[in-house]
């Protein structure tokens, strides 16, 4: 067995310890068959179980740039990418943020795929158009930037739409293709959809109370960016 592809699923809660091993292949194009080889059960036991997952069995979530998305149970998806330069990027910056709970889990990758945990929820930019925007969210916003600059990612940002927003409230953050790119010293992007939902200055007041270093950093930025704001939108 390849020792690249044995790999650990976690599946359920983490309160469940549902955790087995398994493997899987991929066939080569066209039909993409992925088997899935169940080799320890829920309670640690060996078991051979297999499981061949048709790509076009699957249900489609999504699709962007860089690829498509597919659900293969309540805990997994699979995103086959266009190109495998957008897989490698994605790859190392899910890998970099392996210990950070808000980055889905890599179960496996093979050479256009990466199997990865499923974040159930809708994106944060839907979910503000009807919601309020709370101090938990805020937390866990200042919280995801803080970590991946600690992590070193040079674009330690994401738009709103890549924010998911699970039934416990938890946010989950997906597709973190581009978060090696330069970028500027603040979470611009971010922050563009925070202003274009009218919850800016609230994000900024829990910044500054619990993260005062963030909000010296981030402050003129943001202010500048505000005013860029305002007076397109008036244009
Ligand atoms: N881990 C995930 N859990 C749930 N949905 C996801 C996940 N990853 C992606 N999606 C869905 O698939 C869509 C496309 O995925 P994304 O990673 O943004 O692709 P791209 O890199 O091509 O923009 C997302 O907008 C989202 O709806
Ligand atoms: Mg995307």
């Amino acid at each position: 067995m390849c020792p690249k592809k044995r790999f650990c699923l976690s599946i359920g809660s983490s309160q469940d310890h549902l955790v087995f091993r398994s493997h899987i292949h991929s066939d080569p194009a066209p039909s993409r068959v992925f088997r899935l080889t169940i080799s320890q059960d829920i309670s640690g036991g060996e078991i051979n179980a297999m499981l061949d997952i048709r790509l076009e069995q699957l249900e489609f979530i999504g699709a962007g740039k860089h690829g498509e998305v597919y659900k293969i149970d309540e805990k997994r998806c699979i995103k086959i990418y266009k190109a495998r330069h957008y897989l490698r990027k994605e790859l190392a910056a899910l890998q970099r943020g392996a210990d950070a709970r808000f980055f889905p889990k890599v179960y496996d990758w093979g050479g256009d795929y990466i199997i990865r945990e499923y974040a159930p929820g809708i994106p944060l930019n839907r979910y503000l158009r009807t919601e309020r925007f709370t101090k938990d969210i805020a937390r866990q916003l200042v919280e995801m930037v803080e970590t991946m600059r600690e992590l070193r990612f040079r674009r330690a940002d994401t738009r709103l739409s890549h924010v998911i927003i699970d039934p416990k409230g938890k946010l989950w953050l997906i597709d973190p293709v581009n978060t090696m790119k330069p970028s500027p010293p603040f979470p611009r992007k971010l922050f563009k959809g925070l202003i274009r939902r009218g919850v800016d200055g609230e994000f900024m007041e829990y910044v500054r109370q619990h993260y005062p270093q963030a909000y010296d950093r981030w402050e003129r930025h943001v202010s500048r960016l505000r005013e860029r704001v305002s007076s397109s939108s008036q244009g």
